[in-house]
This record gives structure tokens, C-alpha cells and sequence, in this order.
């Protein structure tokens, strides 16, 4: 049975004290919504500890944006998974579009970043997704295979999120279409060859979407941005209804 999880990613916004603003408004807000679901924000670093306070006894678990391979060391600007797991993170996300573009990550690096998660017991929500060029030119299904191939490569299906987040729906505004989301999430499913995985959906997610998307049958959750910055808005996101 797959559990959907409903994660926000805050990327470089909200200080501590905006964390502090969205959580009193937020957390009344999820105070009935229905026990099926796994809740997930993921803040910046800075605002680890402040949101491991504010979540405690909620619902709410709590994610980071990066973690890196080793334990410790000479990384300037990395994050090892003990550091995060003193702040009770529970997952990491990796191989977002983002740093795969700002920062050139590789497939092999974003690997060695979920094997680390998950040999330290925090979950990788692992993106992958095609560019706007990819598709039109008719390469998504092939980028997202060696997305997965190489980067989901020695990792548990069962300990692990998968997030289909077509960059040119990454904060634009331009949803895909929920049947061609559902379409590649199977894809991704077939590949991957667990029919346990947790597969979500990313990209211009909101409160007019959020139905449809979760209704379809094989999307599994969501990983939102711009709309996670708003209690009410992702409270309406966490408070989805499926048919
Ligand atoms: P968006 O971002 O919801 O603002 O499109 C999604 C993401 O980057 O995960």
C-alpha cells in the first residue's frame, strides 16, 4: 500500500521567524486532515531547528534540501546526515532541478547523496524530470530513464520517494497536464520495477490542482513550491480530496 507523502519545498526562503508565522497558521489548519497521508516541509538549514520545535507532536515531518556522502569533513557549504538528524529530519531532497542546473550535479553525485540518506535511515524524495528542449524534442522519457537508472542505482525502492518534476512546470505556472504526469509516473514505476515505490508529482502544484493531480493512479503525492509558502494554500494541498 503506498502512502502518499505531501511535501513543501520552502528552497531559500522563510527566516526562523517566518517559520514561527507559518506554523501557527498552518498547523491549525491540518488539525483534521485525514491520517492517510505522510506531511512534509522542507526549510533552509538555518531554520532546522526552529521548525524541529514548532513540529514537535504535529503532523509535520521535516525534510532538508541537500545532505551530503561523508560523515564530516573539509565540504564547505555541505551538510552531513548526522547534522540533520539531531534536528529530527526524517528526509532529504535530492537531484532537484535546481542545483542539477545552478550547481551542475551529476546523476553519480545525487546517487551518492540518497545512498547516504538512506544508509543513515532518512528517506531521499529523489527529483527527476525533463527540460522544456528535452520534451519538444521528444528526449523526456529517455533523460528520465537514465535519471532513475543512474541515479536511483543500489538504492531500496521501499525506503525511498521519487519526484517527477518536469522543469518547465517548476515555478512557471504551466501545471502538466495531470493524465501525461500520471503517464510518466507509471513509466517511472515500470522502470524502477517496485510497484511499492512512493512516486510524486512536482511543478506549479497548487489549491485549483491539487484534486485532479492526487485523484489520478499513479501519482502518489506532491512536492510544492511556491504554493508551501502560504499556510492556507498548502493546507489546502495537505487537505486534498481524491475521488
Ligand atoms: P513550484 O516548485 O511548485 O514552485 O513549481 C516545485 C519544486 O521546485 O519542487
Amino acid at each position: 500500500m503506498r502512502r502518499p507523502v505531501i511535501a513543501g519545498n520552502w528552497k531559500m526562503h522563510m527566516t526562523c521567524a517566518q517559520s514561527r508565522e507559518f506554523m501557527e497558521a498552518f498547523l491549525p489548519l491540518i488539525a483534521d486532515t485525514p491520517d492517510d497521508r505522510d506531511l512534509v516541509l522542507a526549510p533552509p538549514f538555518t531554520a532546522l531547528s526552529t521548525m524541529a520545535e514548532l513540529s514537535q507532536n504535529s503532523r509535520v515531518c521535516l525534510s532538508s534540501q541537500n545532505v551530503h556522502w561523508e560523515g564530516q569533513g573539509a565540504f564547505t557549504g555541505e551538510i552531513s546526515p548526522a547534522m540533520l538528524k539531531e534536528h529530527g529530519v526524517t528526509h532529504t531532497i535530492v537531484g532537484h532541478s535546481e542545483p542539477r542546473k545552478y550547481f551542475s550535479e551529476s546523476d553519480e553525485q545525487i546517487n551518492h547523496r540518497a545512498r547516504s540518506s538512506q544508509s543513515n535511515g532518512l528517506i531521499p524524495i529523489v527529483c527527476v524530470g525533463e527540460s522544456d528542449e528535452q520534451r519538444e524534442r521528444g528526449e523526456a522519457e529517455r533523460v528520465i530513464r537514465r535519471q532513475i537508472e543512474q541515479g536511483l542505482e543500489g538504492l531500496d525502492a521501499e525506503k525511498l520517494v521519487v519526484a517527477y518534476e518536469p522543469i518547465w512546470a517548476i515555478g512557471t505556472g504551466k501545471t502538466c497536464a495531470a493524465e501525461e504526469a500520471n503517464r510518466i509516473c507509471g513509466l517511472i514505476r515500470s522502470w524502477v520495477g517496485s510497484p511499492d515505490l512512493v512516486i510524486q508529482y512536482g511543478g506549479s502544484v497548487k489549491p485549483s490542482n491539487i484534486d485532479e493531480l492526487m485523484g489520478m493512479s499513479d501519482i502518489d503525492g506532491v512536492l510544492v513550491g511556491g504554493a508551501s509558502l502560504e499556510p492556507e494554500s498548502f493546507g489546502r494541498i495537505a487537505n486534498y480530496q481524491s475521488a
